[in-house]
C-alpha cells in the first residue's frame, strides 16, 4: 500500500503557510494519516542546511545542492516511509520551489535541476501539488504586512519574484494533472472552500481507482 504524497507551493507571500494550518485537521476528518514536513528542512540535517540555506550568502551550485542534499534527507527519513505506511505526506515546498527558485529566480541551469532530481528522487513526485499564486504586487504587500526580518530569498527583487511566479505557472501549464493552481487573491475562506472543493473531488479520485 502507498500513501498520498501532496505538496504546496507558492511565491512568498502567497498565503501558502496560513493554509497550511487547517490542512492537517482537515485530512483527518476525511480519515487520513497525515505527516508533515518542509523543504528546505524537515529533518534534524535539513533544519540545520535550511538555516545556511537562508541566511548564508552561497553560490549558485551550492544552494541547488543544498536544497536536494536537505531533500535527500527529508525523502529517506520521513517522506518515504510515511508514504510506505499508507499515510497521506503534506510537504511545504519540494521540487517545484528549486525549479520555480533557482531555476526561475536565479536563472540556474534547470538541466543540472533535472540530473538532481532524477538522481534523489529516482521518479518518486507528487501525487498533487497545490499552487498558491497571486501578483507580485499582492505577495510584496502580504510579506510588507509580517513586519518580521526578512530572510536571504525574501529580501531579492521584484523581477527575481516576477520569474519565480512565472516558473511556476508555466511548470502548472505544462502538467496539469498535478497541479491544483490557487487564485490566492481571494479572501481567506473562499480559497479555503476552493481548495477544499479540488482536495476532496482528488481524494474521491484516488480512492475510487484502487477500489
Ligand atoms: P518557506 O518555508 O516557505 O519560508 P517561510 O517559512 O519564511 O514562509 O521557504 C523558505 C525559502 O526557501 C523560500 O523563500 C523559498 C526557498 N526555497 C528555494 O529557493 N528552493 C527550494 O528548493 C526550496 C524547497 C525552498
Amino acid at each position: 500500500m502507498s500513501g498520498l504524497f501532496i505538496t504546496l507551493e507558492g511565491v512568498d507571500g502567497a498565503g501558502k503557510s496560513s493554509h497550511m494550518q487547517w490542512l492537517p485537521d482537515f485530512f483527518a476528518q476525511q480519515g487520513l494519516e497525515v505527516v508533515m514536513t518542509r523543504e528546505p528542512g524537515g529533518t534534524p540535517v535539513g533544519e540545520k542546511l535550511r538555516e545556511i540555506l537562508l541566511h548564508e550568502s552561497m553560490s549558485q551550485e551550492t544552494e541547488a545542492l543544498l536544497m536536494f542534499a536537505s531533500r535527500q534527507e527529508n525523502l529517506n527519513r520521513v517522506i518515504k516511509p510515511a508514504l510506505a505506511a499508507g499515510k497521506l505526506l503534506l510537504c511545504d515546498r519540494f521540487t517545484d520551489s528549486t525549479y520555480a527558485y533557482q531555476g526561475g529566480g536565479r536563472h540556474f541551469d534547470t538541466g543540472k535541476i533535472a540530473a538532481l532530481e532524477n538522481w534523489v528522487q529516482a521518479g518518486l513526485n507528487p501525487d498533487l501539488t497545490l499552487l498558491f499564486d497571486v501578483p507580485l504586487a499582492v505577495s510584496r504587500e502580504r510579506l510588507g504586512r509580517h513586519g518580521a526580518s526578512l530572510d536571504r530569498f525574501e529580501q531579492e527583487n521584484d523581477t527575481f519574484f516576477e520569474a519565480v511566479r512565472n516558473a511556476y505557472l508555466q511548470r502548472a501549464a505544462n502538467d496539469p494533472a498535478r497541479f491544483m493552481v490557487v487564485d490566492s487573491t481571494q479572501p481567506f475562506d473562499q480559497v479555503k472552500e476552493f481548495v477544499e472543493a479540488g482536495l476532496l473531488k482528488f481524494i474521491r479520485q484516488r480512492i475510487n481507482a484502487h477500489t
